[in-house]
C-alpha cells in the first residue's frame, strides 16, 4: 500500500515525500513539474536511500490520473499539487480556478472510483487574512473567521468546501486539510529547498537571492504597521517541520472512521521583517542592504497561528527556530548557485 503524494516534486512536496520515506512510508509521486524540477526527485531517493515510482502527470488530465489509480494500491493521498502565487492568480483567474479546483475535483473522483476515502489537504493561512484588521489580533485559531482577498485564496476556501460536503454526502471519507503559515527553510543536506522562477514573490526567497548577489536589495513592504517595530508579522515555519506534520496527520487518518478536520500547521511565534532580515544577518555573517518601501497591496499587519490543536490531537510541534531556517534557506541557495 502506498502514499499518493501530487505535487511531490515541488517545495513542501519534496520535503514531505522525505519525512514519509524516513517514517517507512512507501510512496508514488505525481507531479507535471511546472513549477519543479525532475532533480527533486533524484534528490529524495538520494537522501532517503529509497526508491519509488514517480509519474509526470498532470491532474486536469483524469485519465492519466486514473492510470496511476489503476497501476498502484493507493491507502492515502497527500495532496499538495496547484498554483500558489497570490499575484499572479489575481492576473489569472480562470488559470488558478482550472488548475486548482479541476485538478481537484479529479484526483477525488480517481479516489472514490478506486474507494480510497483518506486524504490530507495543502490549505493555507490565507484562509484567514482576508477577515484580519477588524478586530484587535489574536493568534489564529481553525475556528478564527475565514475570508479571502484573491483568487488563489479562494481556491483555497473553495476545496476546503468541496471536502466538507464531500465527507457529508459520505461519511466514509477521512480528510484532514492542513492550514499552513509561512513555509521557509530548507532541507538541511542543501539539495531541497524553494527555488522560484523569475524575481521571488515571498521574503525568503528574495533575502537569499540579495545574499548571492543576484538581486541588490529587498523592499520592505511597509513600516507604518500596527506591529513591534512596523513591519509586517509572519508565522514562518521550517519547511521540515511543516513535513512532518503530514507523518502526523496521516498517523492520525489511519485511527480515524469517518473524518473532515482541519489543523493549522505553524510555530505560534510571529517575526517581523526586520527581525528576519537581521537573523539572516547574523546567522550566516551576510549584510541584506534594504529600503523601505510602500505597502504591499492585500497585506495584512500580523498573522500568526494557534498550533496547539495539532498538537493535542496530532502531537506535532514545530521544533526549528528561526536561525535554522535562515541558515538552512542560505545553506540551499549556495548549493543551487554551485550546481547552476
Ligand atoms: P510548489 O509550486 O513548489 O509545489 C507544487 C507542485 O505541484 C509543483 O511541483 C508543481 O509542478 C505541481 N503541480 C502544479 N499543478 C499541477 C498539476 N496540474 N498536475 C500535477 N502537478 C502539478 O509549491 P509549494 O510551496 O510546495 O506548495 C505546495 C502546496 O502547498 C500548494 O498547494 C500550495 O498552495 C500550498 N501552500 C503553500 C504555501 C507556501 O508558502 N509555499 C503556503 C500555504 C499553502
Ligand atoms: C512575508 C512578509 C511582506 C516580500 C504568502 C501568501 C500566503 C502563503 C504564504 C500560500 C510580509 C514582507 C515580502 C518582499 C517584504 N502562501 N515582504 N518584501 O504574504 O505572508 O504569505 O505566502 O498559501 O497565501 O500570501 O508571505 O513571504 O510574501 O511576505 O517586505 O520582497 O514579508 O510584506 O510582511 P505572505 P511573503
Amino acid at each position: 500500500m502506498s502514499i499518493l503524494v501530487t505535487g511531490g516534486a515541488g517545495y513542501i512536496g519534496s520535503h514531505t515525500c522525505v519525512s514519509l520515506l524516513k517514517a517507512g512510508f512507501d510512496i508514488v509521486v505525481l507531479d507535471n513539474l511546472c513549477n519543479s524540477k525532475g532533480s527533486a526527485v533524484k534528490y529524495i531517493k538520494e537522501i532517503t536511500g529509497k526508491d519509488f515510482t514517480f509519474y509526470r502527470y498532470d491532474l486536469r488530465d483524469i485519465e492519466s490520473v486514473q492510470s496511476v489509480f489503476e497501476k498502484e494500491t493507493i491507502e492515502a493521498v497527500i495532496h499538495l499539487a496547484g498554483y500558489k502565487a497570490v499575484g499572479e492568480s489575481v492576473r489569472k483567474p480562470l488559470m488558478y480556478y482550472e488548475n486548482n479546483i479541476l485538478g481537484t475535483l479529479n484526483l477525488l473522483k480517481c479516489m472514490r472510483e478506486r474507494n480510497v476515502k483518506k486524504l490530507i489537504f495543502s490549505s493555507s493561512a490565507t484562509v484567514y487574512t482576508g477577515a484580519l484588521g477588524k478586530a484587535p489580533f489574536q493568534a489564529l485559531t481553525e475556528e478564527s473567521p475565514l475570508a479571502v482577498t484573491n483568487p488563489y485564496g479562494r481556491t483555497k476556501l473553495m476545496i476546503e468546501e468541496i471536502l466538507s460536503d464531500l465527507y457529508q454526502s459520505d461519511p466514509e471519507w477521512n480528510i484532514i486539510s492542513l492550514r499552513y503559515f509561512n513555509p521557509i527553510g530548507a532541507h538541511e543536506s542543501g539539495l531541497l529547498g524553494d527555488d522560484p522562477n523569475g524575481i521571488p514573490n515571498n521574503l525568503m526567497p528574495y533575502i537569499v537571492q540579495v545574499a548571492a548577489g543576484k538581486l541588490e536589495k529587498l523592499n520592505v513592504f511597509g513600516d507604518d504597521y500596527d506591529t513591534k517595530d512596523g513591519t509586517g508579522v509572519r508565522d514562518y515555519i521550517h519547511v521540515t517541520d511543516l513535513a512532518d506534520g503530514h507523518v502526523a496527520a496521516l498517523k492520525k487518518l489511519k485511527n480515524f472512521s469517518g473524518i473532515f478536520t482541519v489543523y493549522n500547521l505553524g510555530t505560534g511565534r510571529g517575526y517581523s521583517v526586520l527581525e528576519i532580515i537581521k537573523t539572516f544577518s547574523k546567522i550566516n555573517g551576510i549584510e541584506i542592504p534594504y529600503v523601505i518601501a510602500p505597502r504591499r497591496e492585500g497585506d495584512v499587519d500580523m498573522c500568526f497561528a494557534d498550533p496547539s490543536k495539532a498538537e493535542r490531537e496530532l502531537g506535532w510541534k514545530a521544533t526549528r527556530n528561526l536561525e535554522d531556517m535562515c541558515r538552512d534557506s542560505w545553506n540551499f541557495q549556495k548549493t543551487v548557485l554551485q550546481i547552476d
